[in-house]
């Protein structure tokens, strides 16, 4: 018991608490990466800001590091519960926004999203991603070009989205790294152009089987994504674009798990009801055309030796 008064006894206690916050702080001073050291020194003023808000207990506090156990228990090659936890919390999207400002005419950056599993084997422009696949096909038909509308040749475009259950091909049993589902590199032709077919993405939840999902449910919150399709796009001289392209008129579109969303990343499909593709293909009955530009900005220039 302290003895005394009430507002000394909490005055004193303020300080004992900040005095703790100071001391740590302080032993991060004599990082030899300043960077380290600024980062470090932040991160644990903020964490200890964050105990002293919430006046964290010893229950609460012992059940976040069984959270974080679990989320790293359940992490490895093919699940990274890690990148879904920084997804829901909105730190992968502040991050994106913070690396990949927007910046005028350039194409916007959203999440990558735990499902990418590298660069993909580069596939002929037409190719059907889903092969011999019932359903509705989407055919996608986009340029690549500079900020200033100049098309890109050679362009790597890494493209892979879920199949019709929701599901991408890494997380079904079985999967091999070298027998892709969905997922496809289309090389941009001289013309900076690339189009391939596809089923309809459908609007999925993120994995809800984890300590993820329970924190989203604890929330009343839900864990679906709007309906995408992913893509990377790398071109030397120019900054990786790493990007979905969502379908207009998804119901989630307001209110991903992720909150990825940019408008200018929605696109509206035109119906097609012609019985063959652009290209000569036969289509089976109705088709969906995606159409897109992809505005790369270029590279930074390397400093100077
Ligand atoms: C995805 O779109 O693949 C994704 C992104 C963030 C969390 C889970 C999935
Ligand atoms: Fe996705």
């Amino acid at each position: 018991m302290s003895d005394h008064p009430p507002e000394i006894a909490v005055g004193l206690q303020a300080r004992r608490e900040q005095a703790v916050t100071d001391d740590v702080e302080a032993s991060f001073g004599g990082a030899a990466s300043p960077r380290f050291r600024e980062v470090m020194q932040a991160l644990v003023r903020h964490l200890h800001a964050f105990a002293r808000e919430v006046r964290l207990t010893d229950a609460e506090w012992q059940r976040g590091i069984e959270f974080l156990t679990r989320t790293g228990h359940l992490t490895d090659d093919r699940r990274q519960e890690f990148i879904l936890l920084s997804d829901v919390l909105g730190l992968s999207m502040l991050t994106v926004g913070i690396n990949a400002p927007r910046s005028a005419g350039a194409t916007e950056s959203t999440v990558l999203g735990p499902f990418y599993v590298g660069e993909h084997r580069v596939t002929p422009h037409g190719t059907d991603l889903a092969g011999g696949a019932p359903g509705e096909r989407v055919l996608v038909e986009a340029g690549v070009t500079d900020t200033a509308g100049r098309p890109i040749a050679g362009a790597a475009v890494d493209v892979w989205h879920s199949d019709t259950n929701g599901f991408y091909d890494s997380q079904k049993p079985g999967y091999r790294l070298d027998q892709p589902e969905l997922r496809a590199r289309f090389v941009t032709k001289p013309d900076g152009s690339f189009h391939f077919r596809t089923t309809m993405p459908r609007s999925y939840p993120v994995p809800t089987d984890g300590p993820v999902g329970e924190l989203l449910r604890a929330s009343g919150r839900h864990a679906m994504r709007p309906a995408h399709i992913h893509f990377v796009l790398n071109a030397p001289s120019f900054e990786t674009l790493v990007t979905h392209l969502f379908v207009a008129g998804d119901g989630y579109l307001d209110s991903d798990a992720v909150y990825g969303v940019k408008p200018s990343l929605i696109v509206r499909l035109e119906p097609h009801d012609e019985p063959t593709y652009p290209d000569g293909t036969p289509a089976p009955g109705r088709w969906q055309r995606m159409a897109y530009r992809f505005a790369m900005k270029p590279a930074p220039a390397a400093p100077h030796a």
